[in-house]
This record gives C-alpha cells, structure tokens and sequence, in this order.
C-alpha cells in the first residue's frame, strides 16, 4: 500500500466507512457491486439512496471490464471490491481484473472502494498487493479488524485518495461519535508492543489447522463435496449438487450450525448461473467445540452416490 498518515482515518468497521462514503460526493446515485457480498451492505447503500447494480463473478473474480463496456454502467463512478479474497466465493481478483479496474477509474474519473476485511490470513500463497498500491488515488482501501481480533470491537480504517481527504472527516463530523479514543488507543498500543502481530500469527496457524480439519474431513467422508476459496480468510465455500443448497441450511441449522448457501449472498439483480453450496465460516467455534461442528456439518451434507 502507498498512503501517508495524514490520509488514514479511523472509522467503526466497514459499514461505518461505507455509512461515510455515502455522506461523501464519492458514492453519488449508484455504484458497482460484486454480484455475491454481504447483503447488509447492499442495504447500507439503499438506505443512503445508492442503487447498487451487480458485476458478475468467475473464477478470476469479479468482472471489471464489463465497468467500460456495459451501457448501464456508465454513469457508475464507483465499484465496490473485495480483491483479496472475494466474499464469499473464495478467490483473489485476478492482476488483470485489478488492472482493467484501475484502467476504468482512470478513465471515467472513478473510484474503487477496496473491501480487504481478511487480509491478514493467508495460508497456501504469498500475501497479494492491495489494488490501492496500483493507484492511490483512484483506490480508497479499508482494512477491519474484525477478522483478526472480533467484530464487537467495531475499529477499522480507510486509506483515502487525496480527493476524499477533507470529504470523509466532514462527513464524520467535528465529534468523534463512533470509534472510542480508548479502543482506537488500545490498538494502537496493541500495535506498537508488537503483540497485534504476534497475535495474527498464531491465528493464522491455529484458523490453517482448522483449514485441514474441515479439508480432510470433506475428503474422507463426503469425497462428492467440492470445496473452493480456501487458500486465506475464515471460511470455505462448498458445491453442493444442484437443488439441495436449501435442504443442507435446514440441515445444518437442525444440527445447531448457522451457515448460509451462496444463495444468501446474491445480489437481487444478478444474472447468470446460481450454484448450490455452502459457505462455511470455521473460525467461529471454540476450540472443544470444532470436532463436533466438523462432525455436525459432515451429517447435514446431502450424501453422495455411494454414501460412506
Ligand atoms: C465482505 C466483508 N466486508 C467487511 C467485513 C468487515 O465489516 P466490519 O468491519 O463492518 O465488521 C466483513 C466481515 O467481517 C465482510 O464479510
């Protein structure tokens, strides 16, 4: 990332840097959304006015060359990303993909807002560049600790491009009325001791153990179930064969898990193939308790041809 501290504000999470964004020129009428992503964030945006309109997701993540090429997204100025690890479907944005987004704001004078709300935990490759490294100034990157330390702490940060450096603190207002100084001092502390590090270290190898529990036991006892977007974050994205992504939520929520099919996730204007799955956080449980949700989520999985 290339940024100054004097472009770093601290805000209460995520929703709360979109909640101030939509205060700003920045998020004007509507802007591009990944066709799977947090439903609570679509209706952040509604609620401020904003019409999301989706872009569809592949293997290499979101479509960003459809920004310049689709006659309802011109007047679009804004693409919301999670390029390090897409939520929830798994996968980085691929180079070319960042590079075609970063091409378009250029271009039309827009802005991506990068969502990197896991970057922290990656287990299998190299940890990939924020896209905001590629060009500060058409890139607000926002980072949470939400994944690595809890969402009830309500801390993040946004890094802004030089033109929303006086908007954002306006919009925030001449009272801090979210983030307490205290939580922002204790981090801050956190940081310097060295501990946070330490911290995201030792996570990052016990959520990695959990990683190779939930793969090993997909393979041995349900070797039918495909599972995707597990080389970082907290959760894992299983297929499911088609027309039982519902019964499996049912199934799981009777076994005392509360997952979520991608189904949960779709932008309501999406278009293009729905696949049935699973989207599995593992971090969730205590430790003595993840034997037993492996089990219990093993059990709620519809059975293969030659169920074992
Ligand atoms: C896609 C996505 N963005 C952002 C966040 C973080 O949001 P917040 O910082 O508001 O808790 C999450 C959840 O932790 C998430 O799943």
């Amino acid at each position: 990332m290339r940024t100054a501290p004097d472009r770093i504000v601290i805000c209460s999470g995520f929703a709360h840097a979109l909640r101030l964004l939509s205060g700003t020129r920045a998020l004007r009428h509507q802007a591009a959304v990944e066709a799977y992503g947090l439903d609570f964030h679509r209706s952040l945006l509604a609620a401020a006015g904003i019409r999301t309109v989706p872009l569809p997701l592949d293997e290499d993540g979101a479509r960003t060359e459809e920004l310049a090429a689709r006659r309802d997204l011109r007047g679009v100025r804004t693409v919301l990303l999670t390029p390090a690890h897409q939520f929830p479907t798994g996968g980085p944005l691929h180079p070319e993909r960042r590079a075609t987004a970063v091409a378009w704001a250029r271009a039309s004078g827009g802005l991506i807002v990068e969502d990197d709300y896991d970057g922290e935990f990656r287990y299998d490759r190299r940890p990939v560049g924020a896209v905001q490294g590629l060009d500060p100034d058409r890139v607000l990157y926002a980072g949470s600790v939400s994944k690595s330390l809890s969402p009830a702490l309500r801390l993040g940060w946004m890094v802004l491009p030089d033109a929303l450096v006086d908007q954002v603190p306006a919009a925030k207002g001449e009272r801090e009325g979210w983030a307490s100084a205290l939580d922002q001092l204790t981090l801050a502390d956190f940081l310097e001791s060295g501990g946070y590090d330490r911290h995201v270290r030792l996570m990052r190898q016990r959520y990695r153990r959990r990683r190779d529990q939930l793969v090993a036991a997909l393979a041995e006892r349900a070797p039918h179930i495909r599972v995707s977007g597990i080389a970082g974050g907290l959760h894992a994205v299983l297929t499911l064969p088609p027309g039982t992504e519902r019964s499996a939520v049912r199934a799981a929520a009777s076994r005392g898990l509360a997952l979520d099919g991608p189904a949960g996730y779709r932008h309501p204007d999406a278009t293009g193939p729905a696949h049935d799955g699973l989207v599995v956080g593992y971090a969730t449980p205590p430790d003595h308790a993840f034997a037993k949700a492996l089990d219990a989520l093993c059990r709620a999985l519809p059975p293969g041809e030659n169920p074992r």
